[in-house]
């Protein structure tokens, strides 16, 4: 059901999906939709953001989610200030909680931060008048991910709900699985995952994900094979015997997608592995729409910025 015009979102941060209702989410993806031309343009700029200071914080490494949120305020016409954990006073030691106060002191609308601790984005939101957007929380929540694959998915397949969602990868330590089996479930589709059992999250199937041992098995029949990035760095001990031992059991290949539907599209997060959960030429195979998340992953971030900002669904100007 499409959201009437006029209709804004319930929250002043977006900490994740959680604890967003199913008609927030098409708000925002509904939104996401009027913003995709505007990248296609040869003047690529709205007035819709004009004046707002907006800070990304970023305090872990990302190339697609901060240079995303950076297009997406440029071409919404915000001003903008990046902010990195090496080029902070946060290498002399000062607090989040600190970095976050001295920065609203200079009176921004809203903080992006991303932060290797879960409940980063929570904390700020405690303490700060700013608007909050967690874009990636340790393991906990990158809701923005979970929005931008959504977005992919309905564009590709048409609809999100009944669809069969395979996720394969490291489960243990993915943000990413967490924030898209809240919107999956919510929008009504199917989710299944597979992963080495020393990498599934114990109480995965709590959140109603159907968890399989094979590969193959939650590959079965599949609309959607989402892989995710085996995260070597969030590791402290080897959970699995070798990185080709794991592209043995868990790599999707050309010859495990036909496990799936004939139509099935490929998806990932990134950054990839290439050659550990995933083969170069599924990648960059026909089925693979990696790079239309990345596209998307724009649309939906000006969508998400311009409705925190108080923003309703019907009253945009062109
Ligand atoms: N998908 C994602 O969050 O990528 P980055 O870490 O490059 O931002």
């Amino acid at each position: 059901m499409t959201p009437e015009t006029g209709f804004r979102l319930r929250h002043k941060h977006l900490l994740g999906i959680e604890p967003l209702e199913s008609e927030e989410i098409r708000l925002i993806l509904d939104t996401a939709e009027s913003f995709l031309e505007i990248s296609t343009r040869p003047i690529k700029k709205v007035p819709t953001l004009r004046g707002r200071t907006i800070v990304n914080l970023f305090m872990e490494p990302s190339t697609r989610t901060r240079s995303s949120f950076e297009i997406a305020q440029k071409r919404l016409s915000a001003d903008s200030l990046n902010l990195s954990s090496s080029s902070s006073s946060a290498t002399k030691g000062e607090s989040l909680i600190d970095t976050a106060k001295n920065l609203e002191a200079m009176a921004p609308d809203m903080i992006v931060l991303r932060h290797p601790a879960a409940g980063a984005a929570h904390l700020l939101a405690r303490v700060c008048r700013s608007s909050i957007i967690n874009a990636g929380d340790g393991a906990h929540e990158h809701p923005t991910q979970a929005l931008l694959d959504a977005f992919t998915m309905r564009q590709k397949k048409g609809r999100i709900q009944g669809l069969e969602v395979a996720i394969v990868g490291d489960l243990l330590h993915s943000r990413v699985l967490r924030s898209n089996v809240f919107l999956l479930r919510k929008l009504g589709a199917k989710v299944r995952a597979s992963g080495p059992p020393t990498l599934v999250p114990p109480g995965l199937d709590r959140l109603g994900v159907d968890v399989k041992t094979r590969i193959e098995e939650a590959l079965e029949g599949a609309d959607v094979v989402m892989m995710l990035r085996v995260q070597k760095e969030r590791m402290v001990h080897g959970a699995f015997p070798s990185l080709r031992e794991y592209f043995n059991l868990y790599g999707l290949t050309k010859a495990r997608m036909k496990q799936a539907k004939h139509d099935a599209i490929v998806m990932h997060p990134g950054p990839m592995n290439r050659g550990v959960e995933i083969a170069a030429e599924v990648a960059d195979g026909s089925t693979s729409v990696i790079l239309d998340q990345v596209t998307n992953g724009v649309a939906v971030r000006m969508a998400v910025l311009y409705l925190l900002s108080g923003g309703a669904v019907g009253e945009l100007a062109a």
